[in-house]
């Protein structure tokens, strides 16, 4: 059975480009593949964030995920600092990974290009190497990511090659990156040439937005010249991007959707796509809102450490042994 994991950072306000990248698919995999998702906690201290507004985000995060679908009786819901072998895993993949490799990272350059070198913490610098921990703590087979995180996957591939080509090759599990076909990069509506993204708030649909701003937001979107609704990256990227929302929220291809719209002016248009973004979120929300109540994710997240920590520490022993790590109990 295939392994699937993923992780969200819980930096912020959760975007729709989040949710129709990632968070709507991870449930897909659940009843044919082992599913591992988990609140990638660490790698939200990788900037500056207020202790407060990070634990809200961890319960949001852990709320987002059992009201997006995922069942805890099929998918292992956990916070990454819950498991501590991320961190030791990550210890030793550091040594495996190389300064010019990760400064040549998109995410690293775009998140550190305005900062001064004495103020960018050696976390942003190392985060695929702490992804990599991630990914491969968990054996895992494929990782459903947007578009973004593709590069991340990739030097994952680099360094369990690197491993396995020094230490054998079943130290460690080479993983694929899984994209959905439509809606792996959603972009800003009020600049859709830029990805929509929780840092940069403007032109963005944020999942708990209340659907008078959701309406609001996608109703004042930017349209492009011309008034044929029809995908075309190039020429009409904000057409495209409202295009892309629309299909992926009814789960269509971007044909059927374009040809459902055939006649249609942008305004009947953005008001159609409003709908289905309403009626989508609207339930998330009721659901999101239950649970946040309830705290039903708090046994959820305990449960899942543990079931986590079970197969993390396996890897994490496997890999110790293979780099030369006296185990203690067992010489
Ligand atoms: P993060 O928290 O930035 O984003 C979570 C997921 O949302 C996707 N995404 C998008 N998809 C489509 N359109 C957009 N505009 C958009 N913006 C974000 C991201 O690609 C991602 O899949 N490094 C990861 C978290 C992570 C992780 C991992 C993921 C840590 N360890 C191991 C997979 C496996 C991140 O920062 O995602």
């Amino acid at each position: 059975m295939a392994r699937i994991l993923s992780g969200i950072k819980p930096t912020g306000n959760l975007t729709l480009g989040n949710y129709i990248g990632a968070l709507k698919h991870f449930k897909d995999f659940q009843d044919s593949g082992e599913v591992y998702i988990f609140i990638a906690d660490l790698h939200a201290l990788t900037l500056p964030i207020d202790p407060e507004f990070l634990r809200n985000n961890i319960r949001d995060l852990a709320a987002f995920y059992l009201a997006s679908g995922l069942d805890p009786k099929k998918a292992t819901i956990f916070t990454q600092s819950s498991v501590p072998e991320h961190a030791e895993l990550n210890a030793i993949l550091q040594n495996y990974l190389y300064m010019g490799e990760l400064s040549r990272m998109t995410q690293f350059k775009e998140k550190s290009k305005n900062m001064k070198d004495s103020a960018i913490g050696l976390g942003l610098f190392a985060y695929p190497v702490l992804m990599a921990a991630d990914i491969v703590l968990y054996d895992a087979d494929i990782v459903p990511v947007g578009e973004d995180q593709i590069q991340h996957v990739e030097i994952t591939r680099d360094v369990v090659n690197r491993i396995n080509k020094r230490y054998g090759k079943d130290t460690l599990v080479l993983p694929n990156y899984k994209i959905n076909k439509v809606g792996a990069r959603i972009m800003s509506l009020s600049d859709p040439t830029v990805k929509m993204s929780k840092s940069d708030p403007k032109g963005d649909i944020f999942l708990r937005d209340d659907m008078k701003t959701v309406r609001k937001k996608i109703m004042s979107a930017v349209t492009d010249l011309g008034s044929e609704v029809k995908y075309d990256k190039e020429n009409k990227p904000g057409i495209s991007n409202l295009l892309t929302i629309y299909a992926s929220i009814k789960e269509v291809s971007i044909e059927e959707a374009e040809a459902h719209f055939v006649g249609y002016r942008y305004g009947d248009f953005k008001r159609e796509v409003a709908d289905a973004v309403v009626a989508e979120l609207e339930l998330f929300q009721q659901r999101y809102q239950q649970i946040i109540d309830s705290k039903e994710y708090l046994p959820v997240l305990r449960e899942g450490a543990a079931r986590a920590k079970l197969i993390a520490s396996k890897t994490l022993k496997r890999v110790q042994n293979a780099v030369g790590l006296l185990d203690i109990d067992n010489d």
